[in-house]
């Protein structure tokens, strides 16, 4: 059983296949996937879409891209979202300075109101860093361990995972583990702790090898955990059972629906 813990499944790249992507997932083993948010409109869109389907949860937030959208009624609209029984996380949130669509003061601004949200309502947040890493590690820090979360697509160093690690995060793999160029992240999933790893794809972005490319979706969610498994050097089922539980270690409100995903 795998545990999706972060998807576009709303993305526009899904619009003429969704459910055929949906079904693909569950005959390849993918129980549960986490639909993950960028915008107030996909926020909503997502709580609609997690009560339509029983495997799909939500979470919802304003990504660094769109921090210029941000206002702060926003706050009081995803907080009522958030409190919807299939939302499981504020995110993704964080800091993105690779690509220049939003001011960096701005970013922060953003980022930081959304960690008070989660704080305050005892959420998990889901956490974008693209070459912002002091300033993400600054702003995570301040909260102290009042945050629990997750770093998605983690591209650092088994050195920098430390400090992730110590702020109590879970750290979340693509399939750019399963890349040739890949030896930075082969590095730091060989030093984070097995209870603390999180399996995603980021579809319809970062498909994993043999797919490089192409469209992903989560039925590739198999050839990443194979690649982990190899790398962990422990057997898949071992690698999934693990993965599963911390899933749901993380994401505590999806608990009462654990069983019925497991049947
Ligand atoms: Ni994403």
């Amino acid at each position: 059983m795998i545990f999706e813990s972060h998807a576009h499944i709303l993305a526009k790249q899904f619009d003429q296949d969704r459910n055929e992507v949906i079904q693909r997932a569950l005959e390849n083993g993918i129980r549960a996937v986490l639909n993950v948010s960028d915008d107030m409109e996909t926020s909503k869109k997502a709580v609609i879409y997690a009560n339509e389907n029983s495997q799909i949860f939500s979470s919802v937030g304003i990504h660094p891209h769109n921090g210029n959208d941000f206002k702060e009624e926003d706050l009081d609209i995803l907080k009522k979202l958030a409190l919807e029984q299939k939302t499981l996380a504020i995110g993704e949130i964080g800091l993105d300075y690779y690509y220049d669509f939003c001011e960096k003061n701005k970013q922060k601004d953003v980022f930081t109101k959304q960690l008070e949200l989660a704080k305050q309502m005892d959420m998990p947040v889901i956490i974008h860093d693209r070459d912002a890493h002091k300033d993400t590690i600054d702003i995570l820090s301040s909260f102290g361990k009042n945050i629990n979360g997750v770093m998605h697509c983690y591209s650092g160093s088994a050195e920098s995972s430390k400090i992730l690690l110590n702020l109590g995060l879970y750290i979340s793999f693509t399939g750019v583990i399963t890349f040739k160029n890949a030896s930075k992240s082969i590095e730091a999933l060989k030093a984070i702790p097995l209870d603390r790893i999180l399996l995603e794809t980021d579809c319809p972005y970062m498909s994993p090898e043999p797919f490089r490319g192409t469209r992903n979706e989560p039925r590739n969610l198999v050839y990443i955990a194979r690649k982990m498994a190899e790398v962990k050097q422990i057997s898949y089922e071992k690698l999934l059972e693990n993965l599963w539980d911390n899933s749901f270690n993380l994401f505590k409100k999806a608990a009462k629906y654990k069983q019925a995903l497991e049947i």
